[in-house]
């Protein structure tokens, strides 16, 4: 029996997870710099968190959570998303109240049963970072720029940033009545999904992804016609700052991101290196949720980027050399005796700290020596019965092909990086 990894996920082997890495340093480096702190939550919560703050008629909680009762009877869910989870963590630990500022960021696994493309998994990983405590919209405007520094901080470029308001809950039903208005007329030529979001939640029609869908709603009316004064002026305002700080950013009328807990701003930076999932990440105000949570009323704004999508780019337009940390130190030996002596110096080299490694397999010493070559070793120490009596080997430096004799007792000393 063979098995293989479940549709819609990957392994990130060896060779990738460099470049992973490197990103998580680089992007743990920005968020310092902004002063947001890590949280890390479970992988499953309670099922009622996402259907109550994602939406009961969006796609992610109509279709694509993986949902299941434990050996208790309780339905849990696999985390499409990191924001609830967020809030319901921060509420829980106190580190959310209206009258403070809080700066969270995560890394980690999503999981959301898509159909599996480029750029589209079934588990995929996020980084996002969510700032709760105040309305000012100073504070969209630099989570826009955070998440644009995220990108420049590992060479992405010609990143486009498309932002929106949908209102808030003032104002978003004299939306969702417009857009109401204006599908009653077309809703009949549309199809079976959005007939039924047209029962449920109108407003989730413009996220149809349904060809012959596309002309009705792009003639859908914009959030931005319907706002009430203060969601007006907010707006303005993020423009303002955006204008001021020389951000590049498009007005998209269609914007109003396939989550329901956005109040106010939505945004979407897009990269067109990639095909059909251009979003590399997706944000925006959500003024309500905490409230909904049964904290006190505490607006916030956060995004999250995918990760996939972003390494896509990196590997296939940013072609960085991957430098593989070669191993410093391998030591060969021949004979059991010799072994267990390189054994002891090689646990002797890991406790100062300088990487080692030795063969298990009792190849030959030519062997060993490819191995080592392979590995990148910048040094070889050879050891066998003769070097044994001695109380001394032959260390070989890789980079010069030069070796001397060297005593067991001087070995550390001699070796330089
Ligand atoms: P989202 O737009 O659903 O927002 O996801 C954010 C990003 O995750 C997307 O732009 C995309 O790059 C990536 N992504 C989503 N689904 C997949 C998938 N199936 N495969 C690969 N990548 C994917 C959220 O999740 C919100 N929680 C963002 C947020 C934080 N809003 C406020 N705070």
């Amino acid at each position: 029996m063979k098995y293989s990894v479940p549709r819609g996920a990957k392994d990130i082997l060896p060779d990738e997870s460099a470049l992973w890495q490197s990103l998580e340093e680089k992007f743990r480096k920005i968020f310092a710099l902004f002063n947001y702190k890590e949280i890390r939550t479970p992988i499953f919560e309670m099922t009622e968190l996402f259907t109550r703050s994602i939406g009961e008629s969006t796609d992610i909680v109509k279709k694509e959570m993986y949902t299941f009762l434990d050996r208790k009877g309780r339905s849990l869910t696999l985390r499409p998303e990191g924001t609830a989870p967020v809030v319901r963590a921060g509420l829980e630990n106190n580190l959310i109240s209206p009258d403070q500022i809080a700066k969270l960021y995560y890394f980690g696994p999503m999981f959301r049963y898509e159909r599996p493309q480029a750029g589209r998994q079934r588990q995929f990983h996020q980084a996002g970072a969510e700032v709760f405590g105040s309305p000012d919209p100073l504070l969209d405007v630099e989570s826009i720029i955070l998440n644009l520094r995220l990108f420049e901080a590992i060479g992405l470029k010609n990143l486009e940033v498309d932002i929106n308001s949908v209102g808030d809950r003032k104002c978003q039903p004299n939306y969702r009545a417009a857009i109401q208005r204006y599908f009653a007329e077309v809703i009949s030529q549309m199809c079976e999904d959005c007939q039924e979001r047209y029962r449920l939640n109108p407003l989730r029609i413009l996220d149809c992804k349904e060809e012959k869908c596309q002309p009705f709603i792009e003639k859908a009316p914009a959030s931005v016609e319907t706002l009430c004064d203060e969601c007006s002026r907010h707006f303005e305002k993020v423009i303002e700052y955006l204008k001021l700080r020389n951000i590049d950013f498009r007005i998209n009328n269609r914007l109003v991101r396939g989550l329901d807990y956005y109040t106010k701003t939505t945004f979407e930076i897009v990269s067109n290196l990639l095909g059909a999932q251009k979003a590399i990440s997706g944000g925006g105000r959500y003024d309500a949720l905490v409230e909904a949570f049964g904290g006190k009323p505490t607006p916030a704004v956060g995004f999250a980027i995918g990760i996939e999508r972003v390494i896509e780019i990196l590997k296939t337009h940013n072609p960085q050399p991957t430098t593989q940390s070669g191993i410093l130190f391998f030591i060969a030996t021949i004979g059991e005796e010799a072994k267990r002596m390189g054994f002891d110096l090689v646990m002797k080299a890991r406790e100062k700290g300088i990487a080692a490694e030795m063969d298990y397999l009792g190849k030959s010493l030519k062997a060993q020596m490819k191995l080592a070559d392979r590995m990148l070793a910048t040094y070889v120490y050879i050891i066998g019965e003769e070097e044994l009596k001695k109380g001394a080997g032959i260390l070989k430096d890789m980079r010069s092909s030069s070796q001397e004799e060297t005593k067991f007792v001087d070995l550390f000393e001699n070796l330089k990086g």
